[in-house]
């Protein structure tokens, strides 16, 4: 067995093996779905790439979208795993295949068994969400009602942070916040919910284009971990934005009137992705994933807020080229009336 090999599988041998876990299917078909995630401080650049480790914390608000997953045994002739996306069966050669299958290997009962995982994203297609992190957290938590473990949403969160990093983040409503961990063995890195509530919290999001992204999030960060001069002072900005505006949530939550900055809180998220974006710009060869209406819509977002210094509407962009836009709900009409040509689609964030 490879290196690598072995320090996944200790990964999750951690798990099974502390909670003393039993690989025997207590139903035919487990259903579960799990909520996409938009990071507001982003994590970007592992200390670990293997177990995706991060460099930094990060935060996250969860959307009223997200993926269904179910999980059975496939029949005992199949000689792989069977996946289906959105009702049509997808080639053992994809990269989605492959990386779900690799997951899937650590679950199995014995060498012969294959499962079959049917997915059903209802984050609609090219909607420039990044659905690996609802489908990995929707899958753990399937395999877990399948084999009756019950297991804690912190220990699913750890388990779904082995398939993607951000899909740890994806066990829970609200806010989330996927502590580092300091630890080499990565068992002290997992997500964990916070109590704080935003419920006028809106996002638009912004189609930029259906084309795929270029390059992944996982070839991204390591190249600017590797080569970016910017990447130096990323941990201490994440850091310090983070610092910020948990303690601007905890504040508000601790009082009893609303007098949320949202202004400062929206500056410090869409500064916090500018800043990732920075970085990897830097990298060599440079990461651009913006396009032209990227910029487009980032130019006049700036001029609207300057123009209109009332406006509190910020955006944020992860590993693509399409935007999400954070404002309040009374900011709705401006939303519209202003970003309706680029095609924005509201959504509301997921509290329970
Ligand atoms: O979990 P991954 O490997 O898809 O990486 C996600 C990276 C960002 O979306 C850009 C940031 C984040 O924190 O989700």
């Amino acid at each position: 067995m490879s290196d690598h090999l072995l320090r996944r599988k200790a990964a999750f041998q951690y798990i099974f093996e502390t909670t003393s876990l039993k690989f025997q299917p207590v139903c035919d078909v487990a259903q579960a779905w799990a909520p996409v995630n938009i990071a507001l401080i982003k994590y970007w650049g592992k200390r670990d790439q293997i177990i995706n480790l991060p460099l930094t914390d990060s935060f996250s608000i969860a959307l009223s979208l997200g993926t269904r997953t179910r999980i059975s045994r496939a029949p005992l002739a199949a000689v792989h795993d069977i996946i289906l996306l959105n009702g049509k069966e997808v080639s053992s050669e994809s990269s989605f295949s492959r990386k779900l299958v690799e997951y899937l290997s650590f679950f199995r009962p014995d060498d012969s068994w294959r499962f079959v995982v049917e997915t059903e994203n209802d984050v609609p297609t090219a909607s420039g969400l990044a659905s690996s992190a609802s489908g990995f957290a929707a899958c753990m938590k399937a395999l877990d009602q399948f084999f009756g473990w019950n297991l804690p949403l912190e220990k699913l969160s750890y388990l779904a942070r082995l398939g993607s990093g951000s899909a740890s983040r994806s066990l829970y409503s609200g806010f989330s916040l996927w502590k580092k961990g300091e630890l080499d063995s990565g068992i002290d890195s997992y997500a964990i919910p916070l109590p704080y509530k935003m419920p006028n919290l809106k996002i638009g999001l912004i189609v930029t284009t259906e084309e795929e992204k270029s390059i992944s999030s996982r070839e991204a960060m390591e190249r600017t971990r590797k080569t970016s001069p910017l990447f130096a002072s990323w941990p201490q900005t994440v850091q310090e934005h983070l610092s910020q505006v948990l303690e601007m949530l905890r504040e508000n939550y601790s009082r009893s009137k609303d007098i949320f900055d949202f202004k400062l809180f929206g500056s410090i998220v869409e500064q916090n992705a500018l800043s990732m974006h920075a970085t990897m710009i830097a990298a060599q060869p440079s990461i651009l994933y913006w396009n032209q209406k990227t910029l487009e819509i980032l130019h006049c977002l700036f001029q609207l807020r300057k123009q209109h210094p009332e406006i509190e509407i910020y955006a944020t962009m992860d590993a693509g080229p399409h935007i999400k836009l954070l404002f309040l709900q009374h900011q709705e009409e401006e939303v519209m009336n202003f970003f309706c040509r680029f095609g924005v689609r509201i959504v509301d964030p997921l509290w329970n």
